[in-house]
């Protein structure tokens, strides 16, 4: 995504994650060859930290400007907030010339030096580290594969990559030797659900082709939790939020320490119920409690959503891994088929009822990200005007 923040002048406010990287970008001239500034256009895509809208704002307009000389779109609707701060990033740089542009570009770049590794970071655990990515740690380890959300400055929002890189996790696990499998966040939170500027990201097509194709991702994620095998733990470590709470209702187990809390706060999102929790929240805890916390956006903490039946068990903060841990060792040394079995005999029958609820939420949603409402919540946080 970084890359294309470089090359086609960025698609602003898009999620951009960087790798591991450091800036070498050539200062050897004065002015910025178009050998420096291809150089900066890579190590654009090699920076670790993403530098905030408003840097890549700057970045989008110097790189317009660079390559095609002064802005000649047409002003964007008031509406399309997106491409309306493009525009204006790129026309307030007037007739500045593409040489010009060019270096302030490469400049730029050049001064966006990577931060040192955030120490909260998750190393993969000694054992078999298995594809993933920075964000997504997959590690697999004396019977229990273990899927970390490794973003913890972005209090591990999962981006459009992760959850693919989710589904493949689950794939690989459902079909290798590994035994029961664990999802888990990386610092203090478990995850704040899905990354808000994922909708930020506008395909050429506008923003139904970004629903549609969000839908599409979306449903495919759910069945493969739907789908899941083997037994899926979640071992929640701080708060968690949307998605990541929605699905928690196809886990086996949900332990959680006695800081996290449990939020779906759908309608102040303009958004609405994912995760097949539209069925399972009233099945789990009941309609009223499950309506409270899907349309109301009612927060629950650890113990509310333990005597609602949605977490296992809670955990003091400062034993809960090493309880946890304990547990799931023990857990990954019983008979795998039998466990497997066991939990095939549980979910058979509700398979195809969750299946169904899947492709209606999936719907339902697709429409929602469309609607102005949606809109306006997404335009809200980015612009960091309202938090919830
Ligand atoms: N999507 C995108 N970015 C997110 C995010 C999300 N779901 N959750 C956190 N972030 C980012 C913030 O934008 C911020 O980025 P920045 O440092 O570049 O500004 C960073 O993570 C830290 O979050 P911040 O808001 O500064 O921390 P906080 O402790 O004040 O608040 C949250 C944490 C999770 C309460 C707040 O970020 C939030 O409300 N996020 C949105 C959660 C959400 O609505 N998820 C979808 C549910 S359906």
């Amino acid at each position: 995504m970084a890359g294309r923040l470089a090359r086609c002048g960025p698609s602003l406010l898009q999620v951009v994650h960087f790798p591991v990287a450091r800036l070498h970008v050539s200062r050897t001239a004065m002015r910025a060859t178009q050998q420096d500034f291809e150089n900066a256009m890579h190590q654009v895509k090699l920076l670790k930290k993403d530098p905030g809208n408003e840097v890549k704002l700057k970045l989008y307009a110097l790189y317009k400007q660079a390559t095609e000389g002064p802005c000649n779109m047409p002003k964007p609707g008031a509406f399309d907030f997106i491409n309306k701060a493009k525009w204006d990033a790129w026309n307030a740089l007037g007739n500045q010339p593409k040489e010009t542009a060019r270096q302030n570009y490469v400049d730029l770049v050049f001064s966006l030096s990577p931060s040192p590794e955030s120490p909260s970071q998750v190393k993969p655990e000694a054992g078999k580290s298995l594809p993933g990515s920075e964000n997504l740690v997959v590690t697999s380890k004396d019977g229990i594969t273990t899927i970390t959300f490794n973003r913890p400055t972005k209090k591990n929002a999962i981006t459009t990559s992760m959850y693919r890189e989710i589904i493949d996790a689950l794939n690989a696990a459902s079909k290798d030797s590994s035994v029961i499998t664990v999802f888990t966040g990386s610092g203090d939170y478990y995850s704040s659900g899905n990354d808000l500027t994922n909708f930020t990201n506008i395909p050429p097509n506008g923003v139904e082709e970004l629903a549609k194709n969000s839908a599409i991702l979306l449903r495919e994620f759910v069945d493969s939790f739907i789908d899941f095998p083997k037994p899926l733990i979640a071992v929640v470590n701080g708060p968690a939020l949307g998605i990541v709470v929605t699905i928690l209702g196809l886990f086996d187990i949900v332990y959680a320490s006695d800081k996290a809390t449990f939020h779906t706060p759908f309608s102040h999102l303009g958004q609405s119920p994912e995760g097949c929790s539209s069925y399972t929240f009233p099945k789990i805890m009941g309609p009223a409690k499950a309506a409270e916390m899907l349309i109301f956006g009612k927060k629950l903490t650890a113990g509310e959503a333990c005597a609602q039946g949605l977490v296992t068990e809670v955990f003091p903060d400062g034993t809960f891994q090493k309880e946890v841990w304990t547990r799931l060792n023990a857990y990954a040394k019983l008979p795998p088929n039998s466990m497997r079995i066991s939990k095939q005999l549980i979910r058979k029958s509700e398979k195809e009822k969750l299946h169904a609820v899947n492709v209606e939420e999936c719907a339902v949603l697709q429409e929602r990200w469309t609607s102005e409402e949606c809109a306006l919540a997404i335009m809200n946080f980015v612009s960091r005007k309202s938090k919830l």
